[in-house]
């Protein structure tokens, strides 16, 4: 069972903005003209007149050269700083997919748990159905040394990371680790912040893959700042390995992480469960479905849209709601990161979790997220254009009752007219060509997705 955590996080919306400050004189009335020559004659006043026109130009001129200086320079800033700071690591073309401890064991890491979980998804079938990083999350850190080199617990991981890293890798497998942005963990193990660079040289040695970052006792730092310092980081590592930014949506990360991290967290943590929140934040998955709503445009190859983690086969959930949350998360070109005891599952959840033709979905080389289309009294339409030029759809009953969901072609973009053929990603049927509109029985809490190639 999950812990309730010390979340530490800042408001919501405290975003950044830059403001460009115009030069420009204002047009009007000069407030001195009244007064000024009033005592000349209408000659003097005249070449008084001239010559203070002449000092009004000429102070105006200069102003605008320097005000357009200014603006050259600000701007060759910002050009050069984004060419500095562009995330360029070539990873994550499609979603990531593989496992990672924290949904199932939280603190319960151990070396053991890790190289069972590698070969466990080498024996499901997993591996052979896209996944490849296996990842440790929070408490496999204790302490840092007197040169400030972060210490794995010696009783839980007696043989070092390193090792465990090689045993992952022998697998064919990847390795992935996790700490947080702030000074400490959300469980309290020491944070990354200020250790940036050192902690980067010592994942780079680990052979880590893929970092997940958490944002708790972050203090006042900026996130957008924070979350950069260790992208340059694990750039100057030198060895290629995905960030993911855990900053739980709380600054809108679909706003400027596109050039810091893979993917970053859209919502507060997932709950093992359909519907209902936490006061602690966590959502169950009809509530992250929600705000996933309008984010689709952020998300594409190498920069994703990541709304928590799997929770299929953790037992909170009926096998209708667990697919229907797998499809969900298929639509949604989300992260795949299986969250349950991959050891043990049954072949129920196995085959849920295995399902190439619904992971194709999430893999789809185009990469543009789904989105929901239609929606009424708990009924809705999610649509997703696929690099074929085919539609993926997930028809979503939320409600508690069977009901018939209709798509149809013009909700996809596509013309009436048009003669498609559908098939069942989950029946894994061809149910022949319709024209113009698709109806399903779907079941309470339950998707019947499918694709629509015409
Ligand atoms: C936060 C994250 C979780 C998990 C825990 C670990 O809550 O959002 O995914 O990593 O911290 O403490």
């Amino acid at each position: 069972m999950l812990t309730e955590v010390n979340r530490g996080r800042t408001a919501p919306g405290a975003e950044q903005t830059l403001k460009v400050i115009d030069g420009q004189t204002t047009a009007g009335p000069d407030p001195g003209a009244s007064a000024f020559g009033s005592g000349m004659s209408a000659p003097y006043r005249q070449v008084a007149q001239r010559a203070k026109d002449a000092i009004i130009k000429d102070m105006n001129m200069r102003k605008s050269i320097t005000s357009l200086a200014l603006r050259i320079a600000a701007l060759s800033f910002i050009a050069a700083a984004g060419q500095l700071t562009a995330l360029d690591n070539g990873l994550a073309r499609t979603p990531p997919m593989g496992w990672n401890s924290w949904n199932k064991f939280a603190c319960n890491v151990s070396e053991d748990l890790i190289k069972q979980a590698a070969d466990a998804m080498v024996a499901s079938g997993m591996k052979d159905a896209g996944y490849q990083y296996i990842v440790i999350d929070d408490c496999w850190q204790v302490d840092r040394d007197a040169q400030g080199n972060i210490i794995a617990d010696a009783k839980r991981f007696p043989a070092g990371i390193r090792a465990l890293s090689d045993y992952v890798h022998a697998k064919g497998l990847k390795f992935g680790i996790y700490s947080d942005a702030g000074t400490a963990t959300c469980q309290n193990r020491p944070g990354g912040r200020g250790y940036e660079f050192q902690d980067a040289r010592q994942y780079a040695a680990w052979g880590v893959d893929y970092l997940k970052y958490d944002w708790c006792n972050h203090g006042t730092q900026d996130s957008a700042a924070s979350y950069s310092i260790m992208r340059d980081a694990l750039a100057k590592s030198g060895r290629p390995i995905v960030f993911s930014l855990c900053e739980w949506g709380s600054t809108k990360p679909w706003l400027w992480a596109r050039d810091v991290g893979n993917l970053w967290r859209t919502t507060g943590d997932i709950l093992d469960k359909w519907e209902g929140t936490e006061k602690w934040g966590g959502l169950g998955v009809v509530q992250i479905l929600d705000l996933q709503d309008g984010l689709q445009s952020y998300a594409g190859p190498g920069h994703w849209n990541d709304p928590d983690m799997l929770e299929v086969g953790n037992g909170g959930m009926s096998l209708t709601e667990y697919r229907a949350h797998f499809s969900m998360w298929c639509l949604l070109a989300a992260p795949l990161m299986a969250g349950n005891d991959i050891r043990s599952m049954s072949p129920d959840i196995r085959d849920i979790l295995t399902n190439k033709e619904v992971i194709a979905i999430d893999q789809d080389p185009l990469g543009r997220e789904g989105r929901r289309v239609k929606r009424a009294d708990g009924l809705e339409v999610w649509g997703r254009q696929l690099a074929d030029g085919s539609r993926a759809v997930a028809l979503l009953n939320r409600t508690g009752a069977e009901a018939e969901i209709t798509v149809t072609w013009p909700d996809l973009g596509y013309p009436h007219h048009l003669a498609a053929k559908v098939r069942d990603l989950w029946a894994k049927r061809d149910l022949g060509e319709k024209t113009g509109s698709f109806t399903a029985a779907v079941p309470g809490h339950g998707v019947v997705m499918v694709t629509i190639k015409p």
